[in-house]
């Protein structure tokens, strides 16, 4: 055994967008603990909490061993005396008391099983807990008022939890491609999200649309969606249109987070046929009627881009979440910079000064931004140019899974 002052702690960056994450993990059993109690602070309500947990497990998924000892992690970014309590929990013990707690508690399994619902967030799952609703089946024994979604979500809840494989994603690939070939010639599809990131299951299928040419955009995805409804291809489909220039900031307001492309949140019918091989094996089959019919369903995203904004719409939809989080967090504690899906903003150009702007002058500068463009948008039509914008390494997407 090695003493403990032989020990080589080891050394990550801070931000997660600094480093590359790998889908391998050399400390899984620490972030998979660490992973459920983020879940658990966001079922909660707990954001903060949340985002503090993710961020630990993150840094863990960055080291190049597994860990064996508390003073490896000397030093290490973003390891709270909770993280680290579990963490040594661990360590010492095998398993962590609190991790374990939560996975056997009656609240946590049903917030887990009523967010599991397409449409179903932690507040509504929060309300019919305290009204005696813990399963599927007493929500639906309850009476309780479903909307649209919550209904598609209900009615396909075994599929849609079933993980999507990358063969499945591939097939919706080629469908939403012949979908987007028919309604424009020139239109562009991506596939973004975990996918993108090399994952090869997913909860989803994201994609990303744009036109070449700014403005053809505009209308694409109500064609898009006719053109798969139109053929039994659509369970479920909402679509939000594009709010972006509408939003009351005005264009001199540097980007929120919040993106407000036009998007389609639907549940595709995936035919067997379409996969080529069977739609569902028979060991992982959610129900014998899942392989008797022949079809599953599956959640799929489609989000619509100018392609002034492609590059920013590309990587605020590829993720990892977490990674997101911190080129956002990087951008405005750093550089001084606001970063959305749609834009990167610089708020510290003010009258062409140069330097990072004081809090002070932040501050001030974003108050009076409601009128006057204090700083400037940055363009960029790759995803490359955004991180050299940033001032940082360029890290391809299977390298972004913090
Ligand atoms: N996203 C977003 N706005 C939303 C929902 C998602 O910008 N309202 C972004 C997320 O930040 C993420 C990407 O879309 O970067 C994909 O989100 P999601 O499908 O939820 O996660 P994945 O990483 O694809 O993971 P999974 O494989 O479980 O689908
Ligand atoms: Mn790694
Ligand atoms: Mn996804
Ligand atoms: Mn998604």
């Amino acid at each position: 055994a090695v003493n403990d002052s032989e020990v080589t702690p080891f050394s990550v960056p801070s931000y997660a967008c600094q480093r590359r994450s790998t889908l391998e993990n050399h400390n899984a059993v620490l972030t998979d603990a660490l992973s459920l109690l983020a879940e658990k602070a966001e079922l909660s309500d707990e954001d903060g909490r949340g985002v503090a947990f993710r961020r630990a497990a993150a840094v863990l998924k960055a080291l190049p061993s597994a860990v064996t000892k508390m003073s490896q992690l000397t030093g290490l970014p973003c390891l709270g005396e909770h993280s680290l309590r579990v963490i040594k929990d661990i360590l010492e013990n095998g398993a962590s008391s609190e991790v374990e707690s939560t996975k056997e508690s009656e609240r946590f399994k049903a917030l887990k099983v009523l967010t599991g619902i397409f449409g179903v967030g932690s507040k509504t799952a929060d309300r019919w807990i305290r009204e005696g609703i813990h399963n599927l089946q007493q929500l639906r024994d309850s009476g309780q008022t479903l909307n649209r979604a919550q209904q598609a979500g209900l009615e396909h809840y075994d599929d849609i939890k079933q993980p999507v494989s990358l063969a499945e994603a591939e097939a919706i690939r080629g469908i939403v491609g012949k979908a987007v070939a028919s309604v424009s010639s020139e239109a562009q599809i991506v596939l973004t999200g975990g996918f993108r990131r090399g994952k090869l299951t997913g909860h989803d299928v994201d994609f990303l649309i744009t036109h070449p040419e700014e403005g053809s955009e505009v209308g694409l995805m109500p064609k898009l969606v006719s053109w798969l409804e139109s053929r039994g291809l659509l369970l479920y489909q909402k679509t939000t249109r594009n709010s972006y220039l509408e939003c009351s900031e005005g264009p001199g307001r540097p980007p929120s987070n919040i993106d407000r492309f036009e998007r389609c949140l639907s549940i595709f019918k995936l035919s067997a046929g379409q996969t080529g091989s069977g739609v569902q094996s028979e060991e992982t089959a959610a129900s014998p009627s899942a392989t008797e019919r022949q079809w599953r369903a599956v959640r799929v995203d489609l989000v619509v881009s100018p392609i002034s904004q492609f590059a920013f719409a590309l990587l605020g939809w590829t993720g990892s979440k977490l990674f997101e989080r911190e080129l956002r967090r990087w951008a405005g504690h750093e550089k001084g910079m606001s970063l959305s899906s749609h834009a990167l903003y610089d708020s510290k150009q003010v009258n062409g000064s140069k330097g990072s702007a004081s809090a002070m002058e932040e501050k001030r500068s974003k108050l009076i931004s409601c009128h006057v463009l204090q700083g400037r948008y940055i363009r960029a039509s790759s995803e490359e140019e955004i991180f050299a914008h940033l001032g940082l390494e360029f890290i391809p997407p299977t390298e972004r899974n913090a």
